[in-house]
């Protein structure tokens, strides 16, 4: 039986007070903009990460998704991180559905685009070229072990896109953890970007939703495109009341997530056969590395101990979360450790 679910922050369920908000939520039709529990997320989300106006949406994809097609018209060139999510984990919706083309800039271990390879990414005026008309910058990077940019750092990036005439925009699926780990307010993190997106389903525990932050401008063509894209809901503050209270109660809790992913990253440095630097895990994503072709081996192993995650080559994940114990963690790591002995 699977005791304990580490596969993602996504598996959370809501907390008892956000089932609640749902039951009681005030409700109305969304596609007239009637929705009052809607409308209240919306508005509390911008404020957070002081833009003007909010938009929920149905996930992180369709929020990356409907920002970038606000954004940029067929034809145009979005510059992303090689390794980040809409590039290598969205299904190609932007390509596929917006006609964009996706350029990747190298990425460093710590989910930073070097402001001079952005700059060089940047195509002059040329009709053999697509215009360059958009940078995407993700924070936490979740390919980087959900490290988390400082907001020098994120004004570093936005400003060399900002300098070649680009608009910025924040895949900001897991905003509030950095903000946690950084110790700032979440709003320090967008300052710099025109545009955003943070999911309400990932760390914050709702079960459905992310929103999107911008200009009132911007909101209204994403609506847009939400709308194309046959997210017009109705009365879904059934939904946003679980937003809401996230908001209110989920972000500061998020520290334990950390905490307990730095010492089960600790405990792992110590097993025969785990690369993993605990130093670098700053939030509630730790990546390591097994010996090469042991990865599904070992993930399955693991299922048989009660403990979940995700397969892989040689590369693997443990994702911290709400609902989960100090004592669940202590067994993960106990059943870590046999299973690594049996292996090695
Ligand atoms: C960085 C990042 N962006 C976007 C998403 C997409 O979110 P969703 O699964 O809600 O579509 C994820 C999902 O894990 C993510 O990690």
């Amino acid at each position: 039986m699977i005791r304990v679910d580490l596969r993602s922050d996504t598996v959370t369920h809501p907390s008892p007070e956000m089932r609640r908000a749902m039951y009681e939520a005030e409700l109305g039709d969304d596609v007239y903009g009637d929705d009052p529990t809607v409308n209240e997320l919306q508005d509390k989300a911008a404020e957070r990460l002081g833009k003007e106006a909010g938009l929920f949406v149905s996930s992180g994809t369709q929020g990356n998704l409907v920002s970038v097609l606000a954004q940029a018209q067929r034809g145009d060139e979005v510059l992303v991180g090689d390794q980040c999510h809409i590039m290598n984990a969205e299904a190609g919706g932007t390509m596929v559905l917006g006609s964009v083309v996706l350029y990747p800039i190298k990425t460093d271990d710590f989910g930073f685009l070097e402001p001079e390879l952005i700059q060089a990414a940047v195509k002059p005026r040329d009709y053999h070229k697509p215009p360059t008309r958009l940078l995407t910058i993700e924070n936490t990077h979740n390919g980087s072990s959900g490290r988390a940019l400082t907001p020098d750092q994120m004004k570093l990036m936005a400003d060399a896109g900002h300098e070649k005439g680009l608009n910025v925009h924040l895949d900001g699926a897991r905003i509030f953890n950095a903000a946690v780990a950084l110790g700032v307010e979440a709003s320090a993190l967008t300052e710099h970007v025109d545009t955003a997106t943070f999911c309400l389903s990932k760390g914050l525990s709702c079960p459905i939703g992310s929103v999107v932050v911008g200009s009132k401008d911007f909101i209204e063509e994403a609506d847009r495109w939400r709308k194309m894209l046959g997210s017009g809901m109705r009365q879904v503050g059934i939904v946003a009341a679980a937003g809401l209270v996230a908001l209110d109660s989920m972000v500061d809790r998020m520290q334990e997530d950390h905490d307990h992913a730095r010492h089960i990253a600790s405990r792992m440095a110590e097993m025969k056969g785990i690369s993993v630097d605990p130093e670098h895990i700053q939030t509630n994503i730790i990546r390591f590395g097994v010996p090469e072709n042991t990865g599904n081996e070992i993930a399955a192993r693991l299922f048989e101990e009660g403990v979940y995650i995700n397969g892989g080559d040689s590369d693997l994940r443990i994702v911290t979360h709400y609902g989960v114990s100090a004592a669940d963690y202590e067994f993960t790591i106990s059943a870590l450790d046999k299973v690594m002995k049996e292996i090695a």
